[in-house]
């Protein structure tokens, strides 16, 4: 199917940082963006400045999801972006593995259910996840634990999901690089409009584009 003329897109996690920008960058390509956010002002600022809509998503509530999902009927395109990291070692009682794989693996699977329907119905899609070199097992997994497993997990879905998803429906993930964002720091060389790039890119691709790919600057990247 064609693309539509004026896609619709949730994209998570876009009060701030990569995901603000990727929502930006998205309504600047004629794309009716809907913006998840767990802070009612925080989502509700964000939403006013980009001059998009709002939706509260809480990724650790998943009755906070169906719900949006129930109000919006679907989206066309499905940006899981919403992250956390925290430095601390699996082994440590602080571990945030069970939020780290709820944010960035479970809730990411559960709106790809969610919506399928709606996919199936309009058989054009867009999935783009955010995911990390730290989840990279060519770069050694190198970040801190809970958060590399869970961005190899969210890799290894999209690798496996390609074969289950409708017709017209394609997903991939991305490694944004070393962005100057609240997770990346202010000291990090790229900027949230060079981190967007790649996600905004996979987001529109046309219908001969790839699917199930990891891409870092709009380049196949290895797993
Ligand atoms: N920055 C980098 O260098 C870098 C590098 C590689 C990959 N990435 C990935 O790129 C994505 C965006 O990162 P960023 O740098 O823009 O991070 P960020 O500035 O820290 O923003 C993270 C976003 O995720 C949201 N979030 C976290 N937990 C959530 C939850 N339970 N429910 C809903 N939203 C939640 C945050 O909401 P709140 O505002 O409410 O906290 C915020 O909107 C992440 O997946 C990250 O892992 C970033």
């Amino acid at each position: 199917m064609p693309r539509p003329s004026q896609p619709t897109a949730l994209v998570t996690g876009g009060n701030r940082g990569i995901g603000f920008e990727i929502s930006r960058g998205l309504m600047a390509q004629g794309v009716v963006v809907t913006i998840g956010a767990r802070s009612d002002s925080e989502g509700r600022t964000a939403a006013e400045a980009l001059g998009c809509r709002f939706t509260k998503i809480d990724l650790l509530n998943p009755d906070s999801y169906f719900d949006s999902y129930a109000k919006s009927g679907g989206w066309d395109i499905l940006v899981n972006n919403a992250g956390i990291l925290k430095d601390v070692s699996l082994l440590d009682k602080g571990s945030d593995f069970d939020e780290a794989m709820e944010v960035m693996v479970a809730a990411p699977l559960d709106l790809i259910r969610l919506n399928t329907p709606h996919w199936r119905r309009t058989g054009w899609g867009r999935i783009v996840n955010l995911s990390s070199s730290l989840g990279a097992h060519e770069r050694g997994l190198q970040g801190p634990g809970a958060y590399s497993v869970a961005k190899a997990s969210l890799n290894a879905l999209t690798r496996v999901l390609v074969r289950d998803l409708p017709a017209g429906v394609k997903i991939n993930t991305c490694d944004p690089g070393w962005v100057a964002t609240r997770m990346g720091g202010p000291t990090a060389p790229v900027t949230v409009e060079e981190g967007a790039d790649t996600p905004i890119w996979l987001a529109l691709l046309p219908d001969d584009g790839p699917t199930g790919g990891f891409f870092r600057k709009r380049e196949m990247a290895a797993w």
